[in-house]
């Protein structure tokens, strides 16, 4: 979010805008917590993990009284357009806004989830899957000294693209996610021939929306007669210095969002698409459901039997 946040400011200043910075979100825009974006602002955030801006969840904005209380709080300083970083619940929050005051925004979606739909990438994926891809390694060397079988939980809330990719870039034995059936018995079947054939250790990812990473610990003990252990990587996944190509992605959704405002859209989330960056309606975004890319699907398949 930070490289987005900077990139943002500069380019809306380059082309002759005058950026401000909305403090701890939708409260920020509440309470007034708003500034114009100094160069000193903006330096020394592009390699922090987390938002320098600060994020809250504000029931407050759900009531018109206190949006009216944003709006005018935009008015005092003469702030016409909006550009909000995050996902479903932020978009939906600035169309409220836009219904009640007419004050357009551009979206950039930013989640770990990878979950919006009509875009292939959210900013801070790549951080978290470089996070979970360290640590999953590191658990690798006590698994492969014990001979142990490790079951690692990762976020993602519903949705199961960080334990595909990881479990992909791992080389993991296992994965668990919501968006496919998996069969035990297939997989008990499979990593006991494996057994037999020299495997010394094992590594299952699960996706925490399963709710199966205990089962499956305490059930490798069980079906394996294996040492296991469980690891919930938790919010590790939500920190650290963005990737390099979250650095760039965010230079090129934001560069984005003020092109968009530029040419007068309004309500549009930038989406990046086959490779080229496009943008949807609010609506095209948040009334449909999300749908992971059916060919992660068939490449996990295996892992789930
Ligand atoms: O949506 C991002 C996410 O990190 C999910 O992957 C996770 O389930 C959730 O947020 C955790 O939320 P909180 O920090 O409120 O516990």
């Amino acid at each position: 979010m930070n490289p987005a946040v900077k990139s943002a400011a500069e380019y809306a200043r380059s082309m002759g805008l005058v950026p401000y910075l909305v403090e701890w979100g939708l409260r920020g825009l509440i309470e007034g917590w708003i500034k114009e974006a100094t160069p000193e602002d903006l330096g020394g955030m592009i390699h922090r993990g987390g938002t320098a801006l600060g994020s809250s969840r504000s029931k407050r904005f759900y009531d018109l009284e206190f949006r009216r209380q944003a709006f005018q709080n935009l008015k005092r300083l003469g702030i016409s357009k909006l550009i909000v970083i995050g996902g479903d619940g932020s978009f939906k929050a600035l169309n409220q806004f836009y219904t009640d005051f007419e004050v357009p925004f551009a979206g950039i979606p930013a989640t770990i989830d990878n979950d919006i739909t009509g875009t292939d990438y959210c900013l801070g994926v790549d951080t978290a899957l470089n996070m979970i891809r360290a640590n999953v390694d590191s658990i690798r060397d006590t698994a492969s000294s014990f001979s142990r079988a490790f079951v690692v939980e990762t976020m993602g809330r519903d949705c199961g693209y960080l334990a595909m990719v990881s479990a992909l870039a791992t080389g993991a034995d296992v994965c668990l996610v919501p968006e496919l059936e998996c069969d035990l018995d297939a997989v008990a079947e499979r990593l006991r021939e494996e057994r037999k054939a020299g495997k010394k250790y094992i590594l299952g990812i699960v996706a925490e929306g399963t709710g199966m990473a205990d089962s499956l610990t305490r059930w490798m003990g069980d079906a394996l007669g294996m040492d296991a252990r469980l690891t919930v990587l938790g919010h590790v996944q939500r920190g650290g210095s963005p990737t390099v190509y979250d650095r760039i992605m965010a230079y090129k959704f934001a560069v984005a969002a003020v092109e968009h405002l530029l040419a007068g859209d309004t309500n549009r989330v930038v989406t990046f698409q086959q490779g080229s960056f496009e943008s949807q309606s609010i609506h095209e975004i948040t009334d449909s459901t999300h749908r992971c890319d059916p060919k992660l699907l068939d490449l996990c398949r295996g892992l789930s039997r």
